[in-house]
């Protein structure tokens, strides 16, 4: 079962504070008393960029003012430092060792470490997917440029129905010059579960490097990156996981770190041990840090599992909406499995513009392009996905 990938951390969640999945009005109390979010605003583009908590807020903005007015002895270093405690906890949540994990900016930082710090030489090939974020192409395509690797795309079926599809799909792809596999976890523009371990147990089993691009991994879905079996794994935090903007991690499995090379560094890079070494970032984002441990507890207190249960609930109902359309596309699967909390599709419409300017007038918000795609969170509201389907009646009948 797919799902089963995710639960290691289940035992992590508090699972006391949150309502049941179903509790509409407890919910709506959450959003009350957490997030600054506006009643008038429909915020559904978390896949984006997450709306932080005001403790989040507030832990960023203390550490920055403390900072500021140099009123204590205590020096606020804004980088070099190992930031053990901001690891080790995340670690903790994530399911790895904070030996394998360095803080970065976000999950396109992470991907081109990757993709710039593998060895690789002419007519070596990546295979990516059809699936991919231009974060997720744009690092290989530099890396060709450069060195004249080759680069494959998988092309997955949408929707799938199994997961078993997908893994066919990506794994049917692979051939004798295949180096390197690079996929996400959860794909941007449909919103897809990838069978993240079944793929890296086979691809790995063929000497093939494993790359997850898991951007909307951390805070969508409960996670245990040890078990995915991966070699490495980028991920953003200020989406799902809530944190203030600019906050991400590289995940690198310790019997791969000798094998993928540093390339942001200061003097003594030599001597740096274990993923340390890539967050040789120079002066950092320290206050952000702090409030990605705020956002950290806020989930923990919450607990992964409640969350989960509550923005898939919601994204369930946001695809029955959709299925209703007949004009509807969608890319996202008719197994509720296969998707987490966002649902995309597209329009048999040519001229999406006048849905945008009325989203805009009732003050929704969603990623927009030809390919639409609907975030809940825990401060969605039923409300605000209903908001959505009535104006895209209104426009388009
Ligand atoms: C799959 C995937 N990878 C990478 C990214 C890039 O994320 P960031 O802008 O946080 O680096 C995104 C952004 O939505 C994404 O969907």
């Amino acid at each position: 079962m797919l799902r089963r990938q995710f639960l290691h951390s289940t035992a992590l969640a508090a699972a006391t504070a949150a309502p049941p999945a179903d509790d509409d009005a407890a919910w709506l109390r959450v959003r009350k008393e957490h997030f600054s979010l506006p009643d008038w605003r429909a915020y559904l583009n978390t896949g984006s960029v997450g709306a932080a908590p005001n403790r989040v807020v507030k832990a960023t903005n203390d550490y920055l003012a403390q900072g500021a007015s140099y009123a204590t002895d205590v020096y606020p270093r804004w980088g070099y430092e190992a930031m053990e405690p901001h690891r080790a906890a995340l670690a903790k949540f994530l399911g790895t060792s904070k030996e394998e994990l360095a803080l970065t900016h976000n999950a396109t930082e992470s991907m081109n470490l990757i993709a710039n710090g593998l060895d690789l030489r002419s007519g070596d090939e990546v295979l990516i997917t059809d699936q991919e974020h231009p974060s997720g192409r744009g690092c290989w395509f530099l890396k060709q440029a450069r060195t004249g690797i080759k680069i494959r795309e998988a092309s997955i079926p949408i929707p799938p129905r199994t997961s078993e599809e997908i893994a066919t799909a990506v794994l049917s792809a692979i051939r004798p010059e295949t180096r390197v596999l690079s996929f996400s976890g959860i794909t941007t523009h449909s919103g897809l579960l990838f069978p993240i371990a079944q793929i890296c147990a086979a691809a790995r089993a063929k000497g093939i490097v494993t790359v997850v691009d898991a951007a909307h991994l951390p805070g969508q879905v409960p996670m245990h990156i040890d078990s995915f079996g991966c070699d490495v794994l980028a991920a953003s935090l200020h989406k799902w996981m809530l944190t203030p903007p600019g906050c991400g991690i590289l995940y690198v499995r310790k019997d791969f770190q000798s094998k993928l090379w540093p390339t942001i560094v200061v003097d003594g890079w030599q001597n740096s041990k274990d993923a340390i070494k890539y967050m040789q970032l120079g002066c950092n984002n320290r206050a952000e840090l702090e409030g990605t441990l705020a956002a950290l507890a806020f989930i923990e207190e919450l607990g992964a599992e409640k969350i989960y249960a509550r923005i898939h609930h919601l994204a369930r109902y946001a695809y029955a909406r959709a299925a209703k359309f007949p004009y509807v596309k969608l890319l996202s699967s008719p197994n509720h499995e296969l998707y987490g909390g966002m649902v995309a599709f597209e329009l048999d419409r040519p001229d999406y513009a006048p849905l945008w300017t009325k989203l805009a007038q009732r003050k929704v918000w969603t990623l927009r392009g030809p390919k639409i795609r609907i975030s809940s969170h825990i401060h969605t509201r039923p409300s605000d996905i209903d908001l959505f389907f009535d104006t895209l009646k209104e426009v388009f009948g």
